[in-house]
């Protein structure tokens, strides 16, 4: 006789592994006392799709690295507080010169963003000569700087299809440009090393374990997952993209979720009558990404308070990545 397959699922929304241990009363005052703060001093909170909920909450926009540097731009604020990692709090100042953009956690960085540095891009521009480098917004901006253009998850397919080269040098993560390679195979597409580990880790074993417990369920995948995750995905797509997924797919009542637990917060705001599964089952949370969980409410209210911490990017190095960054914004998005 065989057993049902007994499949542990963590909650990561009820308890998201990280955050501050407020009481409701406190949380309450600090939002009221951050909203007064921002009023007061021209500021607009972003927060991108994996901050702690109660960051996701207070936040004026919440979305994806791209869409969110764009907003930084096109507000009337002055002042950007940016709830997320470093190359996104970068890139809003570069696409936004002129403004102040402050990050609540300098120690938020990115290991997918630190796979590669300017010398190293140096060294493989050197080995590819003539490709085209295109290099995913998860990067400092040093290395935008030396690209020919950058893409999102969103758009990848398309940047890489705008270009007249047919030789394309893919940085830094070698899922999102195997993924990219396999849709545009007229490119020949020589792919950097580099990884997200939060997406890396997990394997087509685990999401079809957490889908025998949940045979009718839609699988949704971020690229920056492995070839096998990809192959058992019904939707393949950025976090923001994410939430429109689920539209495509009236029926269905549970999503599994191939990417950081964050988004599940922003994806049960959308869509509360629908179910949302981590595709690891959040057994020691595994797609758990502690830089994007680096800030809380006390660091949002501190920011504020006290200007901390201000981004700055050189003005050379600025045109350099804001000319990669803009050559992509005016590429239509794949969907
Ligand atoms: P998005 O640009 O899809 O939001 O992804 C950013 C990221 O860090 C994924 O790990
Ligand atoms: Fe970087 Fe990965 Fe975290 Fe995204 S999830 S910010 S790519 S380490």
């Amino acid at each position: 006789m065989s057993l049902p397959v007994q499949v542990p699922i963590h909650d990561p929304v009820a308890s998201p592994c990280a955050g501050s241990d407020l009481g409701a009363a406190e949380v309450a005052a600090l939002e009221e006392e951050i909203r007064g703060l921002a009023r007061e001093r021209d500021a607009v909170i972003l927060a991108h799709n994996y901050q702690l909920p109660e960051v996701q909450k207070i936040a004026d926009h919440v979305g994806d690295s791209l869409q969110l540097a764009i907003i930084g731009k096109q507000v009337p604020q002055g002042t950007i507080v940016f709830c997320g990692v470093h190359f996104m709090a970068e890139s809003a100042k570069v696409l936004a010169p002129e403004k102040r953009v402050l990050l609540p956690n300098l120690s938020a960085g990115c290991s997918l963003a630190d796979s590669i540095t300017a010398e190293s891009l140096e060294d493989w521009k050197a080995r590819y000569p003539d490709h085209a480098v295109v290099t995913y917004v998860n990067s400092t901006a040093e290395v935008k700087a030396l690209s020919d253009i950058c893409c999102t998850s969103a758009n990848a397919a398309s940047v890489v299809r705008s270009l007249p080269q047919r030789k394309i040098l893919f940085t830094p993560d070698k899922n999102l440009g195997k993924w990219v390679a396999a849709k545009v195979p007229e490119k020949e597409v020589v792919v950097y090393d580099g990884c997200c580990p939060v997406h890396d880790v997990l394997r087509a074993a685990s999401v079809n374990r957490v889908k025998s417990a949940k045979p009718d369920a839609v699988i949704i995948a971020h690229p920056e997952c492995r070839g096998d995750v990809v192959d058992v995905a019904d939707e393949v797509c950025s976090t923001t993209a994410m939430l429109s997924a689920v539209e495509r797919h009236p029926h269905a009542r549970t999503f599994i979720v191939a990417t950081e637990h964050g988004i599940v917060y922003q994806l049960r705001q959308r869509w509360p009558d629908r179910e949302f599964i981590v595709a690891d089952g959040c057994i020691g949370c595994r797609m758990h990404c502690p830089y994007m969980k680096m800030i809380d409410l006390v660091m949002v209210r501190d920011t504020l308070l006290r200007g901390k911490h201000e981004i700055q990017v050189e003005p050379e190095i600025a045109a350099g990545a804001r000319r990669a960054l803009e050559r992509m914004i005016a590429v239509p998005r794949d969907a």
